[in-house]
């Protein structure tokens, strides 16, 4: 269910740039993939349920040439959707950069015109909804009238 989600997000053009690594715990995709995470999120991600790379195809197979100039959107869209998919499931989830990408790109032979783009951990949460964990960065968020604009935006 929680890729059927990002498999209906909406592309440009329909591209559909994205495709998944999916590691479930136990299993030897999980173990590899975890094998590669930069040390902060070694703390916590290890132990996630699923572990998913959020792959982006970047050039046209066989080429240079740009697959889609909405590539990282489109994917970003995608693994967005999967999330809210996930929370209303009754999990946590938390999309990284922490991870060691050119090492992930060689353990897992990714083709030259994809590109590991972030990860995503994804399971029970061992904490209190809300509850701050881990790397410690400030979760605020910026007011409401700080980012929406009824007119131009030179205020
Ligand atoms: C593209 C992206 C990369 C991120 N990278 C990391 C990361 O490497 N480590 C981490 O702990 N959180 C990472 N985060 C999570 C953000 O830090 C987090 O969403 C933000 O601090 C707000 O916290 P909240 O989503 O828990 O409310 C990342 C989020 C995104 C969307």
């Amino acid at each position: 269910m929680i890729l059927e989600a990002a498999q209906s997000a909406p592309s440009a053009g329909n591209s559909q740039p994205w495709s998944f690594i999916v590691g479930m715990r136990g299993e030897d995709t999980h173990t590899r993939l975890s094998a590669h995470l930069a040390r902060s999120s070694t703390v916590w991600a290890p132990s996630a349920s699923y572990l998913i790379a959020n792959v982006r195809q970047r050039f046209i197979e066989g080429s240079e040439l740009e697959y889609s100039e909405f590539g990282r959107y489109d994917l970003g869209q995608a693994v967005a959707y999967m999330t809210v998919q996930a929370h209303s499931l009754g999990l946590a989830s938390h999309q990284f950069r922490a991870f060691k990408k050119q090492a992930l790109t060689e353990a897992f032979q990714l083709p030259e015109h994809l590109e590991i783009v972030t990860m995503t951990a994804i399971g029970l949460a061992d904490h209190l909804r809300g509850e701050v964990v881990g790397s410690g960065t400030d979760r605020t968020r910026r007011e409401l009238d700080s980012l929406v604009f009824a007119g131009d935006l030179s205020r």
